[in-house]
């Protein structure tokens, strides 16, 4: 329904058939901020998504319009750069990239939009990047792949939107396969998937409805502290090239020099990273408690030694652990707001949700949001003109 309105919003402005297409967002079942630690993650594609409308204009302007604000904004290809327009700027951040990389992009029109929720923890930014990389490289037959597309993608949220992020969130959009999990080997770039049984149990996200406001300047924090921490452990075990390569054992020894809060940092990293292998292991036994363990787990590290997560958050993944089928939860992403990621049996998820929005109501006065998702396959052409 939201891809026709795209397509019919394009068709108006522009008076030509466009290329569409659709771009998920992600969740990540473990592994947080172990990708820019050259670790190990598990996310997935979901069906939360940004629609695409898409087409070459033959002029040196690029049109685009965001359908979910109803604003426009141009700017000659020979100008890229970004503004206050900031929905645009993760556009123009992929046009931009492409052009580093020696492509001349020529004007084109853009309409998108989409039901990820802003600031949620899902991924909105990310799936905006990854569809117009890929509806740029359709329709200038560039044959970049999907990696490196996703690379694209990461460095215009670097550039453009000045988040040092890792590349999970791209690699999970583009790369999602549907009823899957993905697990990535961030310093190799190599993956497999593992089947998620969706018969078993379906995931539940519970939007705190707090804005991460704090996540990027903290996000860059945390990656200069990890490499402060990598940096003290280089002077003794020179092997060490990023925390990925550490143990708990190498962290001890440097504990005095690298001070607490250093530290913890680290300790978090290697515990969580150890985490991904053994949540892998439990899924493949089809040990869904077992995997639950592991998330928790994930979490005490976010909000006590990585120091990410904040009140509302802590206080859903309690509200959540002592419900009937609930397997797991932990709060997802960046951190600092947005959404947690809970592990449910179907059969109780009605039930979970209304515990859960009465326990948020009545210790924070607030209305809760809960999403049921579906995991999809990555970044895709709909037909149309192609
Ligand atoms: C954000 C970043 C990712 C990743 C997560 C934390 O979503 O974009 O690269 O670092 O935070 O795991």
């Amino acid at each position: 329904m939201l891809a026709s309105s795209i397509a019919t919003a394009f068709q108006r402005a522009f008076s030509y058939p466009p290329l569409l297409v659709r771009a998920p967002g992600r969740v990540n079942l473990i592994g947080e901020h172990t990708d820019y630690n050259e670790g190990f993650v598990l996310p997935a594609a979901i069906d939360k998504q940004i629609y695409f409308a898409v087409g070459l204009n033959g002029t040196d302007t690029i049109r685009l319009i965001s359908y979910d604000k109803d604003e426009r904004h141009e700017i000659g290809v020979a100008g890229i750069r970004p503004g206050r327009t900031l929905w645009a700027n993760y556009l123009l951040g992929v046009a931009a990239q492409l052009q580093a990389r020696g492509m001349a992009v020529p004007g084109f029109d853009c309409v998108f939009g989409g039901d990820v929720p802003m600031g949620a923890g899902l991924s909105s930014s990310a799936a905006v990047e990854c569809g117009l990389a890929f509806a740029l490289n359709h329709l200038l037959g560039a044959g970049l792949d999907r990696l490196e597309l996703a690379r694209v993608a990461q460095a215009a949220e670097q550039t453009y939107a000045g988040v040092q992020c890792g590349i999970m969130d791209q690699f999970a959009s583009l790369h999602g396969r549907p009823g899957q999990v993905v697990r990535l080997d961030c310093r190799s770039l190599t993956y497999d998937y593992f089947p998620f049984d969706t018969a078993v149990c379906g995931i539940v996200l519970c939007n705190s409805g707090v804005k991460h406001s704090l996540a990027s300047s903290e996000y860059n924090t945390r990656r200069q502290e990890c490499g402060r921490g990598v940096g003290i452990l280089q002077k003794l075990f020179p092997l060490v090239r990023s925390l990925r390569d550490a143990t708990l054992a190498q962290l001890a020894e440097c504990r005095a020099e690298m001070g607490e809060t250093v530290y913890r940092r680290c300790r978090y990293v290697v515990e969580e990273n150890r985490r991904v292998e053994v949540a892998c292991e439990h899924l493949l036994a089809g040990d869904l408690a077992a995997f639950g363990q592991q998330m928790y787990a994930s979490h005490a590290g976010l909000r006590d030694d990585y120091a990410v997560s904040c009140r509302e958050l802590d206080l859903l993944v309690e509200a959540a652990r002592p419900l009937p089928g609930v397997y797991g939860a932990r709060m997802m992403g960046g951190g600092f707001g947005g959404c947690t990621i809970n592990l449910v049996a179907h059969e109780e998820i009605p039930h979970f949700v209304e515990q859960m929005s009465a326990a948020y109501e009545r210790q924070l006065g607030q209305k809760l949001d809960t999403y049921q998702t579906t995991i999809v396959g990555g970044v895709e052409t709909m037909g149309g003109r192609e």
